[in-house]
């Protein structure tokens, strides 16, 4: 398929105002082959339900909700009004000193989502800013109860924590060291739960694996737990490549931290919202942390948003000394903007009314038989699954990492659907309004373009 921007096409997307101008050179792009994306854009400029539209006006079944975060769906109409009634009412607001009353609101009914338990919400702008969020107030937390030497901060190889440096730091993620060195210092690293060995093509949580968790006994007898802040884990890596929870892993992880007073951080950028087929993946594997990171579908993608949820235990602890004082000393220009917050409000009361938060539950058996039909296809070494998501992993080609699986990428664009690729794992997170026959329809794509990659 010919990829030049249509320049009729252009014209009028750049009259109504809705796309760039066809200059592509001035827009680095993020994540993304600069050189080779612009000698073939692919260039979308309208969305609605389950699909894309690009430039040229071609409909692109969307399989992975944007980039993890469209979980009800395009252009909803609930969350579209509750933006523009109140980017009419009130801009912006300055979140330190002052507030508005629908980032209240908005606290209160996500912690009526979250565990038992996690009653605070601190408001911020993407996964990447609630991670670091929550590094710095595992911190102060421990200092303010008097454990100041507790400041070395644990992940796991293969998470991904965002792009900031406490976030690479914590995440397991080569490149990152390679290219930007050593980050924050004092951290260290569980080692992953990939176990290919033993459980590839698991049917949902791999079985064997639970005694992972035990390395962080590992790390204890290293550093002392006295010296340890927090440790943050994804319940399900997704950057890495649909990676999930061994069964028991979690729990164990859990027993462990409260033993060692180790605060334990579930990132749920990717997970929440549904992904799982519960409200948060904490609730999928019943295991409570002590802080949940979020972002991505707390607004559907609509508008910038992230927060850090938090037990009441924690946040209390800060709420000591004088009242006058300033107890967490941190927060960005746009916590709590009132745009997030109206397209947070609007995006909750759409999962609500539409059961959408269980949805992957209901949805769950079906898409789980779907993908792991494509198990014998070319080149398939493994199949993953959870809710909502799925991970098909491709041997890679000879010398060539990651290089397979963006061919197939490639090929199911062309054929109008939408995926997504980390090294050679395919991951599928369509939005949660899927409907069954386009479970179908993106599998049954997806298997013609494994094979004529093979
Ligand atoms: C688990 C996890 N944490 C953090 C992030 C970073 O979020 P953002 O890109 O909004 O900064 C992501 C993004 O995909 C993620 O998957």
């Amino acid at each position: 398929m010919n990829h030049a921007v249509d320049p009729g096409l252009m014209q009028a997307a750049e009259a109504s105002g809705s796309t760039p101008s066809a200059d592509l050179g001035a827009y680095w792009m993020p994540f993304t082959a600069n050189r080779q994306f612009k000698k073939a854009p692919r260039l979308l400029a309208r969305a609605a339900g389950m699909h894309y539209w690009d430039v040229h006006g071609r409909q692109i079944l969307d399989a992975v909700a944007g980039l993890w975060c469209v979980n009800a769906g395009h252009a909803r109409p609930r969350i579209v009004q509750a933006i523009q009634q109140q980017l009419a009412q009130m801009d912006f607001c300055p979140p330190f000193q002052m507030a508005h009353p629908s980032a209240f609101e908005l606290a209160a009914r996500l912690a009526r989502l979250a565990p038992a338990g996690l009653g605070k919400v601190f408001f911020t702008n993407s996964g990447s800013e609630a991670v670091e969020t929550a590094l710095k107030m595992a911190l102060a937390y421990h200092r303010v109860r008097g454990e100041g030497t507790r400041t070395r901060l644990l992940g796991r190889e293969r998470g991904y924590h965002g792009v900031n440096f406490g976030g690479i730091s914590v995440g397991g993620m080569v490149g990152n060291r390679k290219t930007f060195g050593l980050a924050v210092a004092g951290v260290d690293h569980l080692r992953h739960t990939h176990d290919p060995a033993r459980n590839a093509f698991s049917v949902g949580q791999p079985a064997h694996g639970a005694e992972f968790a035990d390395d962080l006994e590992r790390l204890v007898a290293l550093h002392d737990a006295s010296n340890i802040a927090a440790l943050i884990v994804e319940p399900v890596a997704g950057s890495t490549g649909v990676l999930l929870p061994p069964v028991g892993y979690l729990q164990r992880l859990r027993e462990l931290c409260t033993l060692h007073g180790i605060l334990l951080i579930f990132d749920e950028v990717i997970t929440g919202f549904g992904r799982t087929g519960q409200p948060f993946a904490a609730q999928t594997f019943g295991v409570v942390p002590d802080m949940i990171t979020c972002a991505k579908g707390l607004t559907n993608g609509c508008v910038p948003m992230g927060a850090v949820i938090v037990k009441d235990e924690i946040h209390d602890a800060f709420m000591t000394g004088p009242e006058q004082a300033i107890e967490f000393a941190h927060g960005y220009t746009y916590s709590g903007h009132p745009l997030a917050c109206a397209a947070g409000l609007g995006t909750l009361d759409t999962y609500a009314e539409e059961g959408l938060l269980t949805r992957g539950s209901e949805l769950g058996a079906q898409f789980a038989q779907a993908v792991h039909s494509l198990r014998g296809e070319p080149h398939v070494i493994d199949v993953r699954n959870i809710g909502l998501v799925g991970g098909i992993e491709l041997a890679p080609l000879p010398g060539q990492t990651a290089q397979r699986a963006f061919q197939v990428f490639l090929d199911c664009y062309e054929r109008g659907l939408l995926i997504r690729t980390t090294g050679d794992t395919i991951a599928l997170s369509p939005p949660l309004i899927i409907e069954s026959g386009q479970i179908d329809q993106i599998v049954e794509t997806l298997r013609a373009a494994i094979r004529r990659a093979a």
